[in-house]
């Protein structure tokens, strides 16, 4: 059983032995038991009180102790720039990747099915998918280019990060910040989800306008670890991604050696089945920025680098009214997921584990069972229920990889699904 820090973004002081934490300061002259003060920076020094994100850790040895990073195989993993092929402008879907055949930890497991911009700008994001089935043992990693979303589809994660550990199964989702080093291990055996990496500005919370000061993703909700410390002798290899690459080195000790901290930037997870949600109580299908839990914006006022939106269970009560998602096209660009259930836009085709794109201005929409039978459904209250599916939405189009382009997991049919729409007849 772990213990969490409760409160999005807040300020946690935290340790695992008693009496670490300096008082008054940050980084005294000797703290306690010869441990070592290190400063994590998730912005700028400068960047508005209200933006600054870092945390103090103690530790046994300081990060600086390591040897050169030498480039290693980056296996299925891409990065901004996306250029691999000529961006698409087709709707595309997938289906599941299957689990590996040979052991595959966390890393070796990750496959990039599209993504925007550059980590080196500052702007985009990379949506990736993981099948699993080991524990990284004694590797650690880390992502200079982002932080990574975690949405588990299958499977739980034990995230053993620096500053604690978090335990993630599906229906939850966690953030662990650039930099922040971490295990990923498989308390399942295996596991499969998806992963954000976002680029661009820190997720948070949308604000909330009209609908008040409560609702949707609820601070206290999000919890971030107690500290925790590994105090291991042994060969670790701490891989990082930087600029888009892989890299590697070699340590004799484990540096998950944190023993504790204090400050604004942490990992955190979220139990999406607190997610409070708002919808229309008269007429219509609001658009679905009702449902963002978390958002990374951008310089344009409500024009988000990725929105993270969920489709959670919820009643339908609107009255003479359209109720699956309308027709549409969008100036954003949306990439779906499925956690578990039925999406309630399309009637097949879209499994647990699947995915589809429809980037900037493609027109989609309910598919034609699902636009029949809505039309002429009767509309009495109804309870979508034993479902959650998400979307990052981004202002960047989606560029798909090679691989994903390739991977026999991608639809050939998936515009059947719209072929068939008779003629509106006029009078
Ligand atoms: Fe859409």
């Amino acid at each position: 059983m772990t213990d969490y820090l409760s409160g999005f973004g807040n300020e946690h002081a935290t340790e695992a032995i008693a009496g670490v934490l300096p008082e008054g300061q940050n980084s005294p002259q000797r703290v306690k038991h010869g441990l070592y003060a290190e400063q994590l920076s998730g912005t700028a020094f400068t960047a508005p009180r209200s933006e600054n994100k870092r945390s103090w850790l103690y530790r046994l040895r300081p990060t600086a102790g390591r040897g050169a990073f030498a480039l290693i195989d980056q296996g299925l993993w891409r990065s901004g720039p996306f250029d691999e092929l000529p961006p698409s402008p087709n709707r595309l879907r997938w289906d599941p990747q299957p689990m590996p055949d040979g052991p595959t930890d966390w890393v070796a497991g990750m496959k990039t099915i599209a993504g925007s911009g550059d980590p080196a700008a500052g702007t985009g994001l990379a949506a990736h998918v993981y099948q699993c089935n080991q524990s990284m043992g004694s590797s650690v990693f880390y992502d200079a280019d982002g932080e990574l979303l975690f949405v588990p589809q299958a499977g739980a994660l034990r995230l053993v990060t620096e500053l604690g550990v978090l335990d993630v199964p599906p229906g939850h989702i966690a953030v662990v910040p650039r930099g922040v080093h971490f295990r990923v291990e498989l308390p399942d055996g295996e596991a499969s989800g998806y992963v954000c990496e976002n680029y661009g500005a820190l997720l948070r919370l949308p604000d909330l306008g009209p609908i008040g000061a409560n609702g949707l993703a609820n601070p206290r909700d999000f919890e971030s670890p107690v500290a925790a410390y590994e105090d291991i002798e042994r060969p670790t290899t701490v891989i990082q991604k930087f600029h888009g690459r892989l890299w590697a080195t070699t340590m004799d000790h484990s540096p998950l050696d944190v023993v504790a901290w204090h400050g604004n930037l942490a990992p955190y997870r979220y139990d999406l089945s607190r997610f409070n949600t708002v919808n229309t109580v008269s007429f219509d299908h609001p658009d679905p920025s009702i449902f963002t839990v978390l958002t990374s914006p951008t310089s344009v006022p409500g024009t988000a680098n990725c929105d993270f939106v969920i489709f959670p269970p919820r009643w339908m009560v609107a009255e003479h009214s359209f109720r699956p998602p309308w027709f549409h096209r969008n100036v954003m660009s949306e990439l779906m997921g499925l956690v578990h259930g039925v999406y309630d836009a399309k009637a097949g085709g879209f499994a647990p584990g699947g995915i589809s794109l429809h980037n900037c201005m493609s027109g989609h929409g309910p598919d034609q069972a699902t636009f029949e039978k809505a039309s002429s459904a009767e509309l009495v209250p109804q309870k979508i229920d034993g479902t959650m599916a998400f979307m990052f939405e981004s202002r960047w189009p989606f560029s798909p990889t090679q691989w994903a382009m390739e991977t026999p997991a991608l639809q050939d049919d998936y515009d059947s699904c719209w072929a068939g729409f008779a003629k509106a007849e006029l009078p």
